[in-house]
């Protein structure tokens, strides 16, 4: 049953609902790679999951959770930033998922910031189909992810309606530093 609990399942609950079996998506922080495997068993056999992480032990702690799962062989782990996705993924991807900050348990200096965020969604956004959705979970409970949580809704609140729809959602009474979760979804295409 739904349960409402935070950010990430409220993200894992918008992707849900667009996932089908066969379909390309992202992973843009695999970090322990919990969410890889969520979008691997989502997307199927037929499906593929492209998952980006700066951290060599991060993506060795994907892989390892994937393997044992039997699901390693529908993703591929890329050790780049995810400021370089059209590098690696041509598109159309059905989602785009972002997990913000550092890595549950490891090396707080190593986090996500805003340049590569920035560039990072802008080509997220580009790669998805119609109906795609690209999530962010945010964290702004210490200062530069705060400010990194305000750079991006300033960044998506400016999208044009005519192509995507945005949804900020976030626990009124949870405190201040309390997750966030943004979801973009790509307009259907006008009919002729
Ligand atoms: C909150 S963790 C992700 C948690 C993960 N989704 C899971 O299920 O365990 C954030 C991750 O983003 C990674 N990261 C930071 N900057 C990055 C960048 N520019 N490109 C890709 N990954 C990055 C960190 O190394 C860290 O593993």
């Amino acid at each position: 049953m739904f349960e409402l609990r935070s950010a990430r399942f409220l993200a894992a609950a918008h992707l849900s609902e667009v996932i089908e079996p066969g379909d390309t998506v992202v992973d843009a922080t695999a970090g322990n790679g919990h969410d890889t495997c969520f979008l691997a068993e989502r997307v199927g056999p037929a499906g593929h999951v492209w998952a980006f992480d700066v951290q060599a032990s991060a993506l060795q702690s994907t892989e390892a959770r994937l393997r044992e799962k039997g699901l390693l062989d529908r993703v591929t782990l890329v050790h780049a930033s995810h400021a370089r996705l059209r590098e690696f993924v041509s598109g159309p991807v059905r989602t785009v998922s972002f997990n913000l900050g550092w890595l549950p348990g490891g090396d707080k200096q190593i986090t996500t910031h805003w340049d590569s965020t920035e560039a990072a969604v802008t080509q997220a956004l580009s790669l998805l189909a119609p109906l795609g959705l690209c999530t962010v979970c945010a964290y702004p409970g210490h200062p530069a992810g705060d400010e990194e949580r305000r750079q991006l809704q300033l960044l998506l609140a400016a999208l044009r309606p005519q192509e995507f729809n945005v949804l900020h959602e976030r626990f009124l009474n949870a405190g201040p530093g309390a997750p966030e979760c943004f979801t973009v979804q790509r307009l259907r295409p006008a009919e002729r």
